[in-house]
């Protein structure tokens, strides 16, 4: 008995790696901090689906939504650490990190319909400011779309009287913040998934956000009004850990990278219509007043925020600027 014992123990290490590299596939868990009924949701779905059949099983994507493995501030920390490996944070969440020039991106009325954010995206902008991410540990991969804020409280906001002394969520953004403090109210940075909370309570007395947004999230069901002002865009950033993704063997790599432009192809595409659907719930459910704003309202809004572009200088620097202006010429 005992020598077999002492057998068995002596072929099995020999074993372990064989069966550790047939049988194991490459975890790679994605968090993200939306319903999965959304664009971002959709598209870390469709992901997951073209990387575990390109790979042919050889890679595994752990989807975990709706902040359910970690919150904001926690996932990019956990990016960093290894203890997750890929993100979709929206841009306006890169402060933390000590990275400001995303939020260049914040800035409103910035791109004045789809077509211009997304062409704007494809010239040089983007892949300049993956680049700030590399000293940090982190690859940018891919972009995602997720149409125009919208903005709610339980007061109908039309003129930028309306916002003076209101307390709103913002996600992250200096940019917001400054917008939000030159209407008159109080801008307060909060996690995604506090906010529900937060208005239910009165602890803010409103916030910014997407349709698909709104609806997942049930904001719409504690906000008596909201305006349709797509006063700003939103868009995330799909990044994963350096260390993991360089790491991974290059024909292993080259699948999920393909896997991850098509998935980015997708949710692009479905963006706008998923948002569009996503209001006409919300009016349909009839517990909120939508709003939209005349010509001489918004006017007023963008005299309102337009100081937020000299003070982006200060915040974000000259060079973004630069190069965001020179996508929208
Ligand atoms: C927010 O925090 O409001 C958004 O960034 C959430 C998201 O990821 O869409």
């Amino acid at each position: 008995l005992l020598a077999v014992a002492a057998a068995a123990i002596f072929v099995a290490p020999a074993l372990v790696p064989d069966l550790a590299q047939a049988q194991t596939p490459v975890i790679i868990k994605f968090s993200h901090v939306v319903a999965n009924d959304t664009p971002k949701g959709k598209g870390a779905l469709k992901f997951k689906e073209l990387a575990e059949k390109y790979t042919d099983g050889k890679v595994k994507i752990e989807v975990y939504p709706n902040s359910s493995l970690y919150k904001d501030k926690e996932e990019i920390e956990a990016l960093q650490l290894g203890s997750v490996q890929m993100l979709a944070p929206s841009t306006a969440k890169f402060a933390p990190l000590g990275i400001k020039e995303f939020e260049a991106l914040d800035l409103p009325w910035l791109f004045k319909d789809d077509a211009t954010y997304s062409n704007a995206m494809k010239g040089t902008i983007g892949k300049w400011l993956f680049q700030k991410l590399e000293a940090k540990g982190i690859t940018g991969l891919a972009y995602w779309d997720n149409g125009f804020h919208m903005v709610s409280s339980n007061r109908a906001l039309m003129k930028p009287e309306d916002f003076k002394g209101l307390k709103f969520r913002i996600s992250g953004s200096k940019i917001a913040d400054q917008y939000f403090r030159l209407m008159g109210s109080i801008p307060q940075i909060m996690a995604f998934s506090e906010v529900y909370q937060a208005l239910q309570t009165g602890v803010v007395d409103g916030c910014e956000n997407t349709a698909s947004n709104y609806l997942t999230q049930k904001f719409y069901e504690v906000q008596k009004d909201i305006t349709v002002s797509y006063h700003a865009h939103l868009q995330y950033a799909v990044i994963v850990n350096s260390k993991f993704w360089n790491g991974l063997p290059p024909d292993i790599r080259a699948q999920v990278e393909k896997a991850m432009a098509d998935a980015t192809e997708y949710t692009n595409q479905i963006a706008h219509q998923e948002n569009e659907d996503a209001l006409a719930e919300i009016k349909k459910a009839g517990k909120t007043t939508l709003h939209y704003l005349s010509d001489a309202d918004r006017k007023a809004w963008q005299e309102a925020m337009r100081p937020t572009y000299t003070w982006a200088k200060g915040r974000v620097g000259q060079e973004v600027l630069d190069l965001v202006a020179k996508e929208l010429d």
